[in-house]
């Protein structure tokens, strides 16, 4: 199954990924045959229940695990190791607590020159809404501005590919909504590749252009949805609860209690 981009050039393209792990001398199949094109630019969710192999695509995307068959490429050539230009953004604060959040965010920007350094941990301290708390030091953080730390950091290398796993899941959901539709603000300014993996049905809706569905482990690619919605979308739409429905249909879950 090879699936078509759906617009720009093809910047991440997965072809036959499997993955077999070895849990205890027995093999664990998490990953069978996943084919993918990610356009440039493009905004994609990856969706699926807990264990089905989520975190190790992007894993996998990112250099940082080798698949047991098939390959990634991005821009035309095969990843076989992480890369400064692509970025992971965790649900787990990677910030370090001893230094202030600007000194966090200038860590992946060390080897600039002290111009430019100073000019882009500004910019995107700005563009995450942490103005005026660039000497606060993560304990004096919500969780929420923790996170924007995280993606300030992860901006500030201009990267072209941004990795993000359950970025928000740790948040309480009214911070983790703001966090989404600040992340689409940056994503339309910026214009980023995202691959962003969540299990949550409406998170995926708010966000993607298109939602990958993972079946369970094995992951296999159950099918790919389009959320062919303007932002900011309305979730009271007709077009929103199909699609939705659609979704929980794939996962096999019911929804409606
Ligand atoms: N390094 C590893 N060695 C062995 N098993 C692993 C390893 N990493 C992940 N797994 C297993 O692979 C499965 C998929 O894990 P993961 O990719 O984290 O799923 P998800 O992110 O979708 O929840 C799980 O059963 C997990 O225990
Ligand atoms: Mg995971």
């Amino acid at each position: 199954m090879s699936v078509p981009s759906r617009s720009g050039d093809p910047k991440v393209v997965f072809e036959g990924v499997s993955k077999v792990f070895d849990k205890k001398g027995e093999p664990l199949q998490v990953l069978q045959d996943v084919d993918l094109t990610v356009a440039e630019g493009e905004f994609v969710c990856l969706l699926g229940p807990s264990g089905c192999g989520k975190s190790t695509l992007l894993n996998i995307a990112g250099g940082f695990e080798r698949p047991t068959d098939g390959r990634v490429s991005i821009d035309g050539e095969e990843v076989t190791g992480p890369n400064p230009k692509r970025v992971f953004v965790f649900q787990e604060y990677g910030i370090f607590p001893w230094a202030s959040v600007w000194d966090n965010v200038v860590l992946g920007v060390r080897d600039r020159s002290k111009e430019d350094r100073h000019r882009i941990v500004d910019e995107v301290i700005e563009l995450v809404g942490l103005k005026g708390f660039e000497r606060a030091y993560p304990m004096e953080l919500s969780g929420g501005m923790k996170q924007r730390v995280e993606v300030a950091r992860a901006l500030a290398v201009s990267p072209d590919v941004i990795y993000m796993d359950e970025p928000f899941g740790a948040l309480d959901s009214l911070t983790r909504l703001t966090l989404r539709s600040e992340l689409l603000r940056i994503w339309n300014e910026r214009n980023p590749t995202i691959l962003f993996v969540t299990h949550d049905v409406d998170e995926a809706m708010q966000l993607a252009e298109r939602v990958v569905v993972f079946s369970a482990r094995p992951g296999r690619i159950a099918d790919i949805v389009e959320v062919d919605m303007p932002h900011p979308r309305d979730i009271g739409s007709p077009e929103y609860g199909r699609v939705k429905n659609r979704l929980y249909e794939l996962l096999g879950v019911t929804h409606m209690i």
